[in-house]
């Protein structure tokens, strides 16, 4: 496989295997309408040569919605119109575009978001706190409708497909989990898999039913986490499996959960961005609240994973290994001669990358140009910890 030739993924076919990850934008009004400048961003990466671009994660329900200022939404027919004129200009360029499909679960904040927060159980994350409520066996079902409705409000606004996002420690990777998914009902652990599928089993199913074959499905799963029982190669394994007789078009494997959220991304942590805008660390709660917060800063700080290059293609192989799935492969991709490496070792179908694309929209032309090319991002981390305050996500060192 070769970087610079079109593949398949699904029945779309792509110019080439470089996607763009999933990247919050941070550029919609209150009700989740999109700005002017999330239609100039997708144009400015779709002019740069990516062969796909997976959009920042969209809320499919208002209580699912982030706690980051303006995340887009998808969860009603109205937005297919603010839509249309985004996946149209992408076109133009003969680039394919997905559309991320969320609900945060408990990994948001009612202070934020003015909504009940509801989880997979009563379960408590570590950094976000409160205390989730825990849907009904009927809010699930519903749940997995509004899934639904949201890809086929996608599909309208001419997106080629969805990604569901079933990673990073929201809703449906809170239900995958078996250090969180504690249910007694039919959306508790499965007794064969080990780890609580039937969620994402159904939303896979009913997406399928609303827009047919002929729209890319792509999910985005984390290989481990940093939990105290984390997620095993075993129970990674029975997820490959589980998606493997779904047939979905394309696998994304990253890692762990917002809880440690840095080792997602790895790098540095820009402690000074934190204390200014992160709502957790900032809020001024007195004394018990600044031991918790110091409590939860060193918890975070001693598992903190340093950046590696290619940091999670030890489980995009092991996925590769057990299904003829499309398998993308994110986290750490930084060299030409990296990406292309894995992709003529047949290790991976795809590569994606996030920060390299906030810091350089055109990457793509350079690394066609320069098969030494090497992206100019440092991992500061800034972008990510500014998801947090009114900004648009940028690049703070371009
Ligand atoms: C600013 C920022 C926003 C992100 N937004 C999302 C998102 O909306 N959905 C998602 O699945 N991952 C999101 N991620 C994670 C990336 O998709 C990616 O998995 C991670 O950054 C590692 O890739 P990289 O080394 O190429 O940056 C975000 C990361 C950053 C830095």
């Amino acid at each position: 496989m070769k970087l610079f030739e079109p593949a398949t993924l699904g029945t779309c076919q792509l110019k080439n295997r470089l996607i763009r990850s999933a990247t919050f934008e941070g550029m919609a009004d209150s009700q989740g309408r999109p700005l002017p400048e999330y239609r100039y961003l997708y144009k400015e990466l779709a002019s740069g040569g990516v062969g796909g671009i997976i959009t920042g994660f969209a809320y499919v329900s208002p209580e699912g919605k982030a706690m980051q200022p303006g995340q887009v939404g998808i969860d009603r027919e109205e937005m297919v119109e603010y839509f249309l004129p985004v996946t149209d200009e992408v076109h133009l360029y003969g680039c394919k575009i997905f559309m991320q499909l969320a609900h945060t679960g408990r990994q948001t904040r009612k202070k934020e978001t003015g909504q009940d927060v509801w989880g997979a159980t009563t379960k408590k994350s570590l950094y976000f706190g409160g205390s989730p409520r825990e849907l009904s066996t009927e809010q699930v079902y519903s749940l997995v409708k509004r899934f639904a409705e949201a890809a086929g409000y996608a599909k309208a606004a001419g997106f080629d497909g969805v990604q569901v996002h079933a990673a990073h420690g929201y809703l449906i990777h809170q239900f995958l989990l078996p250090s969180v998914n504690n249910r007694n009902d039919e959306f508790g652990i499965d007794a064969q898999s080990g780890i609580g599928t039937n969620f994402l089993g159904l939303v896979i199913e009913e997406i399928r039913k609303a827009c047919g074959l002929d729209f890319a499905l792509l999910v985005k799963v984390s290989g481990s986490d940093d939990y105290f029982a984390r997620f095993s190669a075993e129970q990674f394994a029975s997820l490959i499996r589980f998606l493997e007789a779904r047939k979905i078009d394309g696998l994304e494997i990253s890692y762990g959960t917002m809880d440690n959220a840095l080792n997602i991304f790895r790098g540095d942590i820009p402690i000074k961005v934190v204390l200014k805008h992160n709502p957790v660390f900032k809020t001024d709660t007195g004394m018990i609240g600044l031991l918790h917060k110091a409590r939860i800063y060193l918890l975070m700080r001693a598992k903190l994973k340093p950046f590696t290059p290619t940091y999670n293609l030890e489980y995009a192989k092991l996925a590769k290994a057990l299904t003829d799935i499309s398998i993308i492969s994110v986290g750490g991709f930084r060299k030409g001669a990296e990406m292309r490496g894995c992709l003529e070792n047949g290790f991976v179908d795809f590569i994606s990358l996030c920060r390299p694309f906030i810091c350089e929209p055109d990457l793509v032309e350079k690394l066609e140009q320069d098969e030494n090319y090497s992206a100019k991002c440092v991992n500061c981390n800034i972008c990510a910890i500014m998801c947090d305050s009114d900004q648009p996500t940028q690049c703070y060192k371009r």
